[in-house]
């Protein structure tokens, strides 16, 4: 079949892989291949058993794959072959080296732009899908237009903002798809190429055009001000235990206010993804990098109010369970960093085990779709911890449960059946405020959700 297009995404993880199964299938005129170094994670894609869980996702790979959709480990062909080039491998924060913890690595996107060099035997336009320090294009420019051929590479920025959990609805639907290009008459025609995909589907007053430094800096700072409302409400709810208010209330409160808008206003126990902090950590590199000192402080204790508010979490289950922990078996209900996904990356949860492991408790983890992940991030203390899917069996003998993440199912368990089945005095720690706290006081609970008062029966914590 003639395509209209031949389009490569490189890498096929959270973001590459659904966001080329959505443009496959609002797209049947293009031919979209994706490329991945790792071959389990292609096999994947080709089977039943996709890599990742996302809601709606396995229903749009059948739709396309094998029609106009094609995972592939065949990456030099697939380059050659390709007019428009994705590249979505990951940039995690550096760990080494100048700017280890704060800066992006950018090695797998170097790889990836060398490669395409090598391989290439004509001009192609090269999509920054990956996020990226503000001016990496033009370090990547200067790496694929450094070649001797005669090909000529033009650098796009067209950042990825769907959130995962919810990636399908907001692939199908975005707020707004956003294209930075030079504003050259090069960068204008290839801008104009990807602007045609995207028209496929989504209106064009969403298709948001720019210089290429503004789309990349736009991402950076769009999570940047997401995790900012987090780490402000949470702030906020230590206040509120303080205090007597409830988090809830205030939330409510300040959110019906349109000029501050209501999402990203909901208390936990931190949030995580493999996207907020290093993506913040990186902005404040940049600021770093550039001497603004005062900027960078201010972003960067949006991260470590997470880190407070995480530790805090489990410095209260200390206090209220009589300052020990050791030897009592606490289930964690959840194991992602939200509902909806099976991603474990950066989760408060980690975090919270590994204290817990710390002081000795018996944790039990609990999660219907994370719990593979979750073996690996606690590799480290495994022998001290059960992997249980099934919360009712995770909680049975346990002396508290804490809530992780905010799985709808946790919110219609049978909490007399588990209190029965509970050591005394039972308690629960409400990390997401999504129980029914008065419900499960009456029940026996000592219930303590997070930013409002604790519900107990006992007179000493
Ligand atoms: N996860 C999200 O919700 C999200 C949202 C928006 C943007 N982003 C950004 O998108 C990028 C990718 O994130 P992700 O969550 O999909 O990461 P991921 O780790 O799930 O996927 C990256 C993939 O790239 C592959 N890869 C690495 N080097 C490669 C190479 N040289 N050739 C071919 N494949 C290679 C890896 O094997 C991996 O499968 C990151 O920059 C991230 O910040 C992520």
């Amino acid at each position: 079949m003639n395509f209209a297009k031949k389009i490569l995404c490189i890498g096929a993880g959270y973001v590459g892989g659904p966001t080329m199964a959505v443009i496959a299938a609002k797209c049947p005129q293009y031919k979209v291949t994706v490329v991945d170094v790792n071959p389990a994670r292609i096999a994947a894609w080709n089977s039943d058993a996709l890599p990742i869980y996302e809601p709606g996702l396995s229903d749009v790979v059948k739709q396309a794959r094998g029609r106009n959709l094609f995972f592939s480990t065949e990456i030099d062909a697939a380059i050659d072959e390709a007019e428009i080039i994705f590249v979505s491998v990951n940039t995690p924060t550096k760990s080494f080296g100048e700017g280890a913890g704060k800066a992006a690595d950018l090695q797998y996107w170097e790889r990836t732009a060398r490669n395409i060099v090598k391989v290439s035997k004509g001009d192609k336009i090269i999509i920054e899908k990956s996020t990226l320090p503000v001016r990496t294009a033009e370090a990547m420019s200067s790496i694929l237009n450094a070649n001797e051929k005669g090909i000529h590479f033009e650098v796009l920025s067209n950042p990825e903002f769907l959130a995962e959990g919810t990636a399908i609805a907001d692939l199908n639907n975005p707020d707004r798809v956003l294209i930075g290009s030079q504003l050259t008459p090069e960068g204008l025609k290839a801008r104009d190429q990807v602007v045609e995909i995207y028209a496929n589907w989504v209106p064009r007053e969403r298709i948001v055009t720019s210089n290429v430094w503004s789309a990349e800096l736009s991402k950076l700072v769009a999570n940047a001000f997401l995790a900012q409302r987090i780490s402000s409400i949470n702030s906020i709810s230590e206040l509120c235990e303080k205090t007597e208010a409830d988090v809830t209330e205030v939330s409510r409160t300040i959110g019906m206010d349109s000029r501050i808008g209501s999402r990203f206003l909901v208390s936990s126990v931190g949030f995580g993804g493999s996207c907020f902090k290093k993506d913040i950590l990186n902005l404040v590199y940049i600021c770093r990098s550039y001497g603004l000192t005062e900027v960078a402080d201010y972003w960067e204790s949006v991260v470590e109010m997470n880190e407070h508010q995480k530790r805090r979490f489990v410095k209260n289950m200390l206090r209220a369970m009589f300052n020990t922990v050791a030897g009592k078996r606490i289930a964690l209900f959840g194991f992602a960093f939200k509902a909806d996904t099976g991603d474990t990356r950066e989760s408060p949860a980690i975090d919270v085990a590994i204290q817990l492991v710390k002081e000795q408790a018996k944790v039990v983890i609990s999660d219907p779709k994370a719990l593979d992940n979750a073996k690996i991030d606690l590799a480290s203390c495994i022998d001290n911890v059960e992997f249980v899917k099934d919360p009712y069996e995770a909680a049975k003998g346990a002396h508290a449960i804490a809530v992780m993440t905010e799985w709808k199912d946790y919110k219609g368990l049978d909490y007399g059946k588990i209190y029965a089945g509970m050591e005394r005095p039972a308690f629960i720690f409400d990390g997401r405020n999504v129980l029914d706290h008065k419900a499960l006081f009456e029940m026996g609970f000592n219930v303590f959700p997070l930013g409002q008062p604790a519900l107990k029966h006992l007179k000493t914590v």
